[in-house]
């Protein structure tokens, strides 16, 4: 079973072949997009293979995640995606303010039982592409990429922290699991939430950072709780 807490320097494969299905309640993860990122020890340049790859993780996912699981995911791989996860239920879109061109909307898959949300700017999705949706409810105001400023970046394809939380709040369960962790997003969202993480992260160096991102988040964590209990 997965280890608590903890994020694994390796390949998510890896990772995901040791443990059995619905090893974590859920997946919330922001995949390579193949568009050409510098992660170092992972190389993003336009590869063939590309699809094949992610298809194989998308099962895996299925596979691994008991109640939900998230993709953020460009536009051009998200057949590719729905391939992987067969059982998907909804979707979920975000519409990026800033659109960059390679990147154009980035969209939220979801694995839940319970109907997830649309932006407010989802009207200007060409929505006859996208008969099946019934939006319940809005997640709005985050843009994942270009809300950050870029010198205060730790990782290249750092998302904010607000844009995982609203999926993480709404999604019943304890264990939540990233594998492509990057600088520990997904780590902060659960730590805040009172919820515990998971992750598997290729390059060593990005799980220094995401472990030096947690221990601070853990301190702000307990100082409030310390207050909470003075006071
Ligand atoms: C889009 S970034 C994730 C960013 C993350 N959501 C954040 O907020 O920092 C993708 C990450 O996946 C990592 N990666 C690439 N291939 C991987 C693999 N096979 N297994 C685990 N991590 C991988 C890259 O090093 C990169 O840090």
């Amino acid at each position: 079973m997965p280890l608590v807490n903890t994020i694994h320097n390796e390949d998510c494969l890896e990772t995901m072949a040791q443990w059995p299905d619905n090893a974590v309640d859920v997946i919330v993860t922001s995949p390579p997009w193949n568009v050409n990122f510098d992660y170092g020890d992972y190389s993003d340049d336009n590869k063939s293979d590309f699809d094949k790859w992610l298809t194989k993780v998308c099962i895996e996912m299925e596979r691994v995640a008991k109640n939900a699981v998230y993709v953020f995911m460009n536009q051009d791989h998200m057949w590719t995606v729905q391939k992987g996860l067969l059982h998907f239920k909804q979707w979920l879109f975000y519409h990026k303010r800033n659109m960059g061109a390679a990147h154009h909307h980035n969209i939220y898959w979801s694995k839940t039982i319970t109907p997830i949300a649309m932006s407010v700017l989802v009207k200007t999705l060409k929505m006859d592409k996208y008969k099946n949706v019934s939006p319940i409810d809005l997640i709005t105001g985050v843009n994942p990429q270009s809300d950050y400023i870029k010198n205060k970046r730790v990782h290249p394809a750092q998302d904010p922290v607000e844009a995982y939380l609203p999926l993480v709040a709404r999604t019943p369960g304890q264990v939540f699991y990233d594998p492509f962790m990057g600088s520990g997003t997904l780590a902060l969202t659960a730590i805040k939430l009172g919820k515990q993480y998971v992750g598997s992260e290729i390059n060593p160096e990005f799980v220094d950072i995401a472990n030096k991102r947690i221990k601070g988040a853990k301190s702000q964590v307990d100082i409030f709780t310390e207050q909470l209990t003075i006071g």
